[in-house]
């Protein structure tokens, strides 16, 4: 049954003037309206449509000392056509159900929060249309968050939450398609224990986790972190903005989701549609040292992330105990443009939506 609309609270004035959709850069700009809900007494309440604001909590919130948090991100599109399209809302629903249930956060039912995300977002949409930028490559990114916000120093769960969705015009997140990313193997942190730990979950503890080595690789050139496994660092996981693929031997390989790495909504998608191209795809364990044999042989010959924020892009290099691995010098790879283009076609409705992907979002004129 469609929810009803939630109450809004319009701006006063919109800050929309002051938008350079030439220079957006990623998560920077917020646009005029948010979306929020309270947990109090055990209930879900007042879901309402409020200008983007600052949140009042106070210092002896639990979750900013212990990190009770989830979030998720998921985009919208300004399709050739001019229509609004929303990209697999409901994936991004159910994993941010899950990291709730991991956070030990009260969640409503995975389908009742897909309807209210969707339902939300739809209304977020329409109050700020003007706000969705229209060049190939920029699109609305969505991010929900929920919040602990009980003061006090227990370290429990907390027994009031605060749900919000907000918006954000968006460029790409990596600069450049053709120029690819570089990684740097990391072998020194973990980004999340291999068994039993937050890895598959959208919480701030994993992005925590990754702030020094991130810097670090930084330091030395690096554009990403590729985390191995916690046991051994000689399994590959991801790269914490994006999933990672190896296409080696004509066969594409992606480790498997085994609650360490993050289940990937692109990552899902780019495999679909590698399935569907009748590619041989292997969803399994993947040591570094094999990426480093197949490069050494000649077999290694794409190697591309999948994200929200990311899309589809190309690695040009890795960087490993020393060595660089020059993967490819002239990015994309042919398959890797193909999963570009073929998934930014069907966001911006060039594609028939042939898997049932896209939800769509009314603007009026
Ligand atoms: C996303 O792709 O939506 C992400 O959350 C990555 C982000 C941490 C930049």
């Amino acid at each position: 049954m469609p929810l009803s609309r939630f109450p809004v609270t319009p701006v006063q004035q919109s800050r929309l003037s002051q938008v350079d959709f030439n220079h957006l850069g990623f998560g920077s700009i917020f646009c005029d309206h948010m979306f929020s809900m309270t947990y109090e007494n055990g209930a879900w309440m007042n879901p309402q449509i409020q200008p983007y604001q600052a949140l009042a909590i106070e210092p002896g919130v639990a979750m900013l000392h212990y990190g009770q948090t989830v979030f998720d991100g998921y985009k919208s599109f300004r399709g050739i056509d001019g229509e609004v399209r929303i990209f697999r809302p409901e994936m991004n629903a159910r994993r941010l159900h899950a990291s709730c249930l991991r956070l030990c956060i009260p969640i409503m039912g995975a389908d009742e929060l897909g309807e209210i995300m969707v339902q939300a977002t739809r209304q977020l949409i329409e109050l700020d249309r003007d706000w969705i930028p229209s060049q190939w490559g920029q699109s609305l990114y969505i991010r929900p968050l929920i919040i602990g916000t009980e003061s006090t120093l227990e370290v429990r769960a907390a027994n009031s939450y605060r749900f919000i969705i907000m918006t954000s015009p968006v460029g790409s997140y990596f600069t450049n398609l053709k120029k690819g990313v570089s990684l740097r193997v990391e072998d020194r942190f973990t980004r999340a224990a291999s068994l039993g730990g937050l890895g598959a979950a959208k919480t701030a503890a994993n992005y925590a986790a990754s702030l020094l080595p991130g810097s670090e690789s930084r330091s030395e050139g690096f554009d990403q972190v590729l985390w191995l496994d916690s046991n051994e660092h000689r399994y590959v996981e991801e790269v914490g903005a994006m999933n990672i693929f190896f296409k080696i031997g004509g066969k594409v390989v992606t480790p498997p989701l085994g609650g360490s790495i993050l289940p990937g909504i692109v990552r899902d998608s780019a495999l679909t549609l590698l399935r569907d191209w009748g590619l041989e795809v292997e969803e399994r364990r993947i040591a570094i040292d094999e990426v480093v044999a197949a490069f050494s042989s000649g077999e290694l010959e794409e190697v591309f992330g999948a994200g929200t924020a990311a899309v589809i892009c190309p690695v040009a290099s890795i960087g490993y105990k020393g060595e660089i691995y020059p993967v490819s010098s002239s990015p994309p790879g042919e398959l890797t443009l193909r999963l570009y283009d073929e998934l930014t076609g069907i966001q911006y409705g060039k594609l028939p939506d042939r898997h049932g992907w896209i939800v769509g979002a009314p603007v009026s004129a």
